[in-house]
């Protein structure tokens, strides 16, 4: 593996599990020091000592996005104990599958989902700025990388959970323009379906949507994991503001549709 991050120091959001572990363990292996940040802190520990055990650099931190103190208080830790801070990663999100109709949604839920998955990175991100600033005003540059969703593009359902990640794409895109200036990249994934812990309790349904997929399968957080690092790395040194869909070929597709065409006509795919 090439060694990208090397003396850089990088702090995940929601890294306790999924594809916030795999980001993180990607960085360190790849020469990082990373903060692990969940609001699960036994999670970020879990983590933080494997990347450890594995010959790595990582502390662990319980954080909470919603926190306005605490993001704080995560990025002064960050920032304090590795000297400054190079990467943000904006993961942490929260998603209530929707009731139907859309009428009966629960407010209490839309403004969770909301609070955590926008407002969190935006906690996140002016909490980092100043120490992202420093690190880019030396030459070698800083990035944020959001974490956003297929879910922001297309009709997935969850109406909360979609409206914020589309919201993130656009803050990923402002922030993009006014923090070149200082040397700070934004940039932002989005996941197409990832088996992660979050799909445990529908695991089958893993199954059934990979046939939706072009590449054959659903994606593993260290395929988002890898994009991450990319988009933080030099490899990308010109690249800001973009919004990358890592989703085996799902939002450009439509192969439902296309099965329903062919069906009964002996035609393939293709
Ligand atoms: N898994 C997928 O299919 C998929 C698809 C598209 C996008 N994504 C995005 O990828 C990211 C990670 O998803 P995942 O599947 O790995 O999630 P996950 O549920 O496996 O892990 C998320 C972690 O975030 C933590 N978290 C939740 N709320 C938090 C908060 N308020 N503050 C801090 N931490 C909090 C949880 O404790 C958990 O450890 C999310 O942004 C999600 O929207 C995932």
């Amino acid at each position: 593996m090439t060694m990208r991050f090397e003396g850089h120091r990088v702090l995940l959001t929601g890294a306790g599990r999924g594809i916030g572990e795999a980001t993180a363990r990607r960085f360190a292996a790849e020469g990082a020091a990373v903060l692990v940040t969940d609001r699960e802190p036994e999670r970020a520990d879990r983590v933080a000592a494997a990347i450890r055990q594995e010959g790595g650099t990582a502390e662990a931190y319980g954080c909470d996005v919603t926190d306005d103190v605490a993001v704080r208080e995560a990025v002064t830790r960050a920032a304090e104990t590795y000297g400054g801070l190079d990467t943000l990663v904006n993961n942490a999100y929260s998603c209530h599958p929707d009731p139907a109709p859309f009428e009966d949604l629960d407010s209490a839920l839309w403004y969770q989902d909301i609070d955590v998955t926008l407002h969190g990175a935006a906690h996140c991100a002016r909490a980092a700025l100043p120490h992202l600033a420093a690190a880019g005003r030396t030459g070698r540059g800083a990035a944020i990388v959001n974490v956003g969703s297929v879910n922001a593009e297309r009709h997935f359902g969850d109406h909360a959970y979609s409206a914020a990640k589309a919201a993130l794409a656009s803050l990923t895109r402002t922030l993009a323009v006014s923090c070149a200036p200082r040397g700070v990249r934004v940039n932002l994934v989005e996941p197409g379906t990832v088996r992660t812990p979050a799909w445990t309790d529908r695991a089958e349904a893993l199954d059934r949507v990979a046939a939706h997929y072009p590449l054959g399968r659903v994606g593993e957080p260290t395929d988002i994991a890898a994009a991450i690092a990319f988009l933080a790395s030099p490899d990308a040194a010109w690249i800001t503001g973009v919004t990358l869909p890592v989703d085996g070929g799902l939002l450009v597709s439509n192969l439902g549709m296309n099965e329903a065409m062919r069906a009964g006509t002996g035609l393939s795919r293709g």
